[in-house]
């Protein structure tokens, strides 16, 4: 039996968020008693889910979980492999340990992780069941006149064109692939390069989305955002398939057009242009100040600092407003 199946199985009984007492639950294989029960409340707690206990005797969740639904994602992402993973470390490790077996799109998607991971060396708070965090596997040919930088924009323009299409007004991205709204982050791109060659670009890229960090998640980073908290309700695995469909859409088209066709959309959607704006590197905590002049045509950033404007392209940096 692996680490989790009991968690899994709990979570499968109780995920409704009707009270259910220790009885039915010892039926649970492997539970047999208080002080296992007690234990596997943990692991929940843990994970990020919580869990109400009623006079000691009865438990309930505070709020439903609705897990991802293979059945239906599949039935919409037809001729994609996905992985399905409920509690993995992290969605991008698991395809990078796969890597020689992986096609085109292959994709990992989990309910929770435990290792996840944000940009410079920052964690991924990753609660059960409430947000998305998948990665893909591409690889991109004829890399000429492209930019790393440039795909991650492009990706991020994507994202953000789909939650615009679901009806979140105001979305923005921060240069690079920060994707904001009402000035919190709402979601994440990840790029892991794993082969890289002028003729040939191997890349995992990994997305997460804020999508209903419930409970008290939240209290960990205000700096977070959900599309619950936007009022946004959709049904997370359409979500996922709007994104998937998307995303493939604008890497074809990057891989044959570069950055060029997602520049104004971008631009459209970019936080902080022609603003005072700090530099921050993540090597040295080093800060430089200037004005933001938006991307060049490879997706490099534009600073301009008394009448000079430098581009940047490190992905090691971040901005931010003055
Ligand atoms: C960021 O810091 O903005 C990037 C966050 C990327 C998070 C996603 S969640 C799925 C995938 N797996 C990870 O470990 N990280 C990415």
């Amino acid at each position: 039996m692996q680490k989790y199946d009991i968690t899994l199985l709990l979570i499968k009984k109780i995920f409704d968020g009707n009270l259910y007492s220790y009885k039915e639950i010892y039926k649970i294989a492997g539970i047999d008693n208080l002080y296992d029960i007690n234990y596997h409340i943990n692991i929940l707690k843990n994970i990020g889910i919580n869990v109400i206990k009623i006079f000691g005797s009865k438990i309930k969740l505070l709020q439903p979980i609705y897990l991802l639904d293979k059945k239906k994602i599949c039935k919409y992402l037809k001729n994609v492999k996905i992985f399905f993973v409920p509690i993995i470390d992290s969605t991008n490790e698991f395809l990078k340990k796969r890597i020689n077996f992986l096609n085109l799109g292959d994709i990992c998607i989990s309910e929770h992780q435990t290792k996840g991971r944000g940009r410079n060396g920052k964690r991924w708070y990753s609660p059960f069941g409430c947000n998305l965090y998948f990665s893909m596997y591409w690889y991109l040919k004829n890399f000429q006149n492209k930019s790393i930088i440039g795909l991650s924009l492009a990706i991020a323009v994507s994202i953000a064109e789909s939650l615009k299409y679901l009806g979140v007004k105001k979305i923005k991205i921060k240069w690079p692939n920060d994707i904001y709204l009402y000035n919190k982050k709402i979601a994440g791109i990840l790029i892991d390069i794993i082969q890289s060659n002028i003729n040939l670009k191997k890349i995992i890229i990994g997305i997460g989305i804020n999508f209903d960090m419930n409970n008290d998640n939240n209290i960990l980073n205000n700096n977070f955002i959900s599309l619950k908290e936007a009022k946004i309700n959709i049904d997370r695995n359409f979500l996922f398939i709007l994104l998937i469909k998307n995303l493939k859409i604008a890497l074809l088209k990057f891989e044959i057009e570069g950055l060029k066709p997602f520049i104004k959309k971008f631009l459209e959607f970019n936080m902080y242009l022609n603003e005072p704006i700090n530099l921050i590197s993540h090597y040295n905590d080093k800060k430089i100040c200037g004005i933001y002049r938006g991307i060049n045509l490879k997706g490099d950033l534009l600073l301009q600092q008394n009448n000079i404007i430098t581009s940047w392209n490190d992905s090691n940096i971040s901005l931010l407003n003055l």
